[in-house]
């Protein structure tokens, strides 16, 4: 009862922000996301009828508290599925730094949901796996698919969306230049700030009500291929969920200085030519997109500024090691 998966991380382009007021983690805006080759965690999980308890390791390290909550949360409901009640040892591992924005959570719960079924024997399309993963943390319900990927908000699939895949993986040789600004794990978790956000922003209707138009922006430009329509509409959709979040009282700033920096330094690159656009996620880095032959010299411009640089292109779903 033994089973290893890896999965990638995913970057939304339009972004997911805000859940909708039922069970099971159903997100309140549409997003849609690049999974990401290169950034990745494998995770192995082992049942065992002795075992005494769940164990979760993360890079060597036993982690407690609230992290391995969220961990059991996904081994009950694949426990409960398979009808066995053995407890588990989960390992795992990220190739990229935890918890710093970087969405690790997205890979994170895609490849624990794809390992736990695997080990425990349980069949799961990957519309359920998608499922399942979204109710641990909804962008991971992304990472279970490949290439291009959008998340629904649920109205109309019975408030349980799974992640669908808008284009696969070859459709676009997209380069996504991520700039590390800390290594250092963030401060307000995804779903404190999205509460946060929702209780406090005068803008979080506003925020709602718009996410749906960049949405249908962003999937429209992902289809064409049409990298300069992409890079506008996912700078609006970072830009716009930032500042919904810098409305709340008190104020959710994600930004640091560096932050400020590189998306100065993306517009001084557009000033002189190069296609490259910004998105921010719920830390402060910055990621860019840009055309494969850009991606060394837009590489090179936000290295001084960055603590690491990450190249990274579209890659492939969950699967089985
Ligand atoms: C800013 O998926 O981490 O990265 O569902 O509460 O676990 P939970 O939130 P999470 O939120 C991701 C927010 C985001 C935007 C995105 O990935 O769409």
């Amino acid at each position: 009862m033994k089973a290893t998966a890896v999965a990638r991380s995913n970057i939304a382009l339009a972004k997911y922000w805000g859940k909708r007021d039922v069970p099971g983690n159903v997100p309140a805006t549409p997003s849609l996301s690049v999974t990401l080759a290169g950034l990745s965690t494998r995770t192995t999980v082992a049942f065992d009828e002795r075992g005494t308890d769940d164990v979760f390791v993360l890079g060597g390290v036993e982690v407690t508290g609230e992290p391995r909550a969220r961990v059991i949360a996904v081994l009950d409901e694949v426990r409960r599925l398979a009808g066995v009640a053995h407890r588990a040892r989960v390992d795992s591992a990220n190739d990229f730094p935890t918890a710093s924005g970087l969405a690790s959570s997205a890979s994170g719960f895609a490849a624990l949901v794809h390992a736990a079924a695997a080990a425990a024997g349980v069949e799961l399309s990957l519309a359920a796996t998608s499922r399942m993963a979204r109710r641990a943390s909804a962008s991971a319900a992304r990472s279970v698919r490949g290439g291009f990927v959008s998340l629904g908000t649920g109205q109309d699939e019975a408030d349980d969306p799974a992640a669908e895949v808008v284009a696969p993986e070859t459709h676009w040789d997209l380069s996504v230049v991520v700039a590390a600004v800390t290594l250092d794990p963030k401060g307000t978790s995804s779903t404190t700030g999205m509460r946060h956000c929702r209780d406090t922003s005068p803008y979080y209707s506003a925020w709602l009500a718009d996410a749906p138009k960049v949405f249908a922006e962003v999937r429209r430009a992902v289809l064409a291929r049409d990298l300069e329509a992409l890079g506008v509409a996912a700078e609006a959709s970072a830009l716009r969920m930032h500042a919904c979040m810098m409305a709340s009282a008190p104020a959710l700033l994600y930004f640091q200085a560096a932050t400020m920096t590189l998306l100065s330094e993306v517009r001084a690159l557009r000033a002189r030519g190069v296609g490259a656009w910004a998105t921010i996620d719920a830390g402060p880095h910055v990621k860019v997109l840009v055309a494969r032959a850009d991606e060394a010299r837009v590489a090179a411009a936000l290295a001084p500024h960055a603590a690491r640089v990450i190249v990274a292109h579209p890659g492939p779903g969950v699967e089985l090691a």
